[in-house]
């Protein structure tokens, strides 16, 4: 049986911190439905401590979503720690997800704390949130800028203080997926106790790499993925739950991994959040983009209609969409717009349909797309 990845959706925390984003309870409690029924494993609700608006969050969400994981995130301090745990009470299965950073840059610039500090304070905090749950993830903040030398001792020490899953954030989306690999790869070979721990992949945007950094962990054995919706979060985002499922899905026979999600709740799902968050989705987007099925060159036409599987790797369906579309432009070709006349019920002798792709071609130079409207009004001129 293949191994399975665990789906932590941190829409609601993470990518909640975009610039801009605002989400109030309702549409939190919306969007955490959405997620369940999606089937992610864990949903990281909000950062308790941080406002009270965070910590009613968590606590309505753990009171109102089964069947899930709910996680609230905490720093490496006693009194966040506390906060989470009574934000979670209510909650079926609540984790604590609780961590500092582990790079020399977070140690001395924003913590001015030596190594040994970081490391002392991080096991207790871990000791401290397994007083409240069976259920602790350790964050080890920009973990792809540390020295993995000190990554590994803080890994052991968190695990043997009753960390259950260990979170490698590549907090500042600096790391090439080659690099990212053999981190997780490193600290699965290194640190002695590391099969006592789920090790998870939480990757940023920032050079384009999330979704490939976080498949390069899941390749060198990290078994959970931390990702949001639509890609949204930090500065240039988090990695994009759509991108991985779809991947991970599409390519199973690479990935030799399950998981748990309808991918045909994915577009649905991607809609919400771009609603509910204003963040809207580029047209291009992999996965969930208004183009993502779309074809507008003749020679692209031409093969869809022949055959699908000659442009297509994920069949719209898979992921909610009603269907592939073809978009007239003056790109397409015979094929393409003689589909689209047969699709509003037209058959033209040969002759006739000359003239109309002949007009077409006139009127699509003058604009973006022809609709179906501009295509019957352009039948009618041509007799
Ligand atoms: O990017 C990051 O390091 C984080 C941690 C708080 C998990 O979001
Ligand atoms: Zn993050």
């Amino acid at each position: 049986m293949a191994d399975r990845v665990y789906i932590f959706d941190t829409t609601l925390r993470d990518g909640e911190q975009s610039p801009g984003v605002r989400l109030n309870m309702d549409e939190k409690l919306e969007i955490g439905r959405a997620l369940v029924d999606l089937g992610v494993d864990i949903i990281e609700a909000g950062f308790p401590v941080s406002s009270p608006g965070d910590f009613k969050s968590v606590q309505t969400l753990s009171k109102e979503l089964k069947g899930v994981t709910i996680c609230g995130l905490t720093r490496a301090v006693p009194k966040d720690i506390e906060v989470a745990a009574d934000a979670l009470k209510p909650a079926e299965r609540p984790r604590i997800h609780t961590g500092l950073g582990v790079s020399d840059i977070h140690l001395e610039k924003k913590l001015r704390m030596t190594r040994e500090q970081g490391l002392d304070a991080g096991v207790k905090a871990v000791k401290l949130a397994r007083k409240f749950t069976d259920d602790v993830e350790y964050f080890m903040e920009d973990s792809g800028r540390a020295d993995p030398e000190y990554v590994y001792r803080v890994a052991e020490a968190v695990i043997g203080a009753g960390a259950t899953v260990l979170n490698v954030p590549d907090t500042t989306g600096y790391k090439f997926p080659s690099e990212y690999g053999s981190l997780i790869k490193g600290i699965i070979e290194n640190v002695p106790n590391a099969g006592k721990a789920v090790i998870s992949c939480h990757c940023h945007n920032d050079l384009g790499m999330a979704t490939a950094n976080t498949l390069a962990g899941v390749l060198s054995g990290a078994r959970q993925v931390e990702v949001t919706v639509n890609g949204i979060g930090e500065r240039a985002g988090n990695t994009a739950l759509e991108e991985v499922v779809m991947a991970l899905t599409i390519r199973r026979e690479f990935f030799k991994v399950d998981h748990g999600i309808s991918t045909t709740k994915l577009l649905a799902v991607s809609r919400l959040v771009a609603q509910r968050t204003g963040m809207l989705v580029q047209r291009n987007k992999a996965v969930v983009g208004a183009n993502a099925y779309a074809h507008s060159s003749g020679i692209h036409q031409d093969g869809v209609l022949k055959d699908r599987l000659n442009y297509e790797i994920i069949d719209p369906h898979l992921v909610g969409a009603a269907s592939s579309e073809i978009i007239l432009t003056a790109r397409s070709g015979r094929h393409g717009v003689r589909h689209r006349l047969m699709e509003m019920g037209f058959a033209f002798p040969e002759e006739r349909f000359e003239k109309i792709y002949d007009k077409f071609l006139e009127v699509a130079d003058q604009k973006r797309e022809v609709t179906s409207e501009d295509l019957r009004e352009l039948v009618e001129v041509v007799q």
